[in-house]
């Protein structure tokens, strides 16, 4: 796989894993809720991209590329709805930071998971395939621009 478009991703892990850590440091709320709201946008646009981009193409590869990612997806739905939920909390409610700390473990577990067996699995077997020009349609993507989508094989 193309080291850029690798590397967008888990320096999107990373910096996630960072917010996680800020917001446990601050006790200002104002402050707590901009980290959060941060965090959910974060992850929003990341597990977008990866889904819309990456995700296809390791799922039409083989069975194990489709297992891994149908587990991925589920996850991901996870993650989404503990964002959904935080939200729905807000930062005044007493709920809030507990909840968003079930989001933090929820998505170590992901990325971990991501890291060890997905990403590895996905250099391995599809190097040329992720390499065409998808880093540029991720960072694009990232920017909120519209762009096609790749084509499945
Ligand atoms: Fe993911
Ligand atoms: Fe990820």
């Amino acid at each position: 796989m193309e080291k850029m478009l690798l590397k967008i991703l888990e320096n999107d892990h990373e910096m996630v894993k960072d917010l996680f850590l800020r917001f446990n440091q601050i006790s200002d709320n104002e402050e707590k809720n901009r980290v959060a709201k941060k965090t959910f946008k974060n992850l929003e646009i990341h597990g977008k991209v990866e889904e819309e981009l990456v995700y296809p193409i390791i799922r039409n590869f083989s069975e194990k590329g489709k297992e891994m990612i149908e587990h991925g997806i589920e996850e991901h739905r996870k993650i989404m709805e503990l964002i959904k939920q935080t939200k729905g909390l807000g930062i005044a409610s007493v709920d809030f930071s507990p909840k968003f700390q079930e989001l933090a473990q929820a998505v170590i577990h992901h990325v971990t998971e991501e890291e060890n067996t997905v990403f590895p699995f996905a250099e391995k077997n599809l190097g040329n395939k992720l390499s065409v020009g998808l880093g540029a349609k991720m960072l694009k993507m990232k920017a909120g621009e519209k762009i096609a989508r790749p084509k499945l094989e």
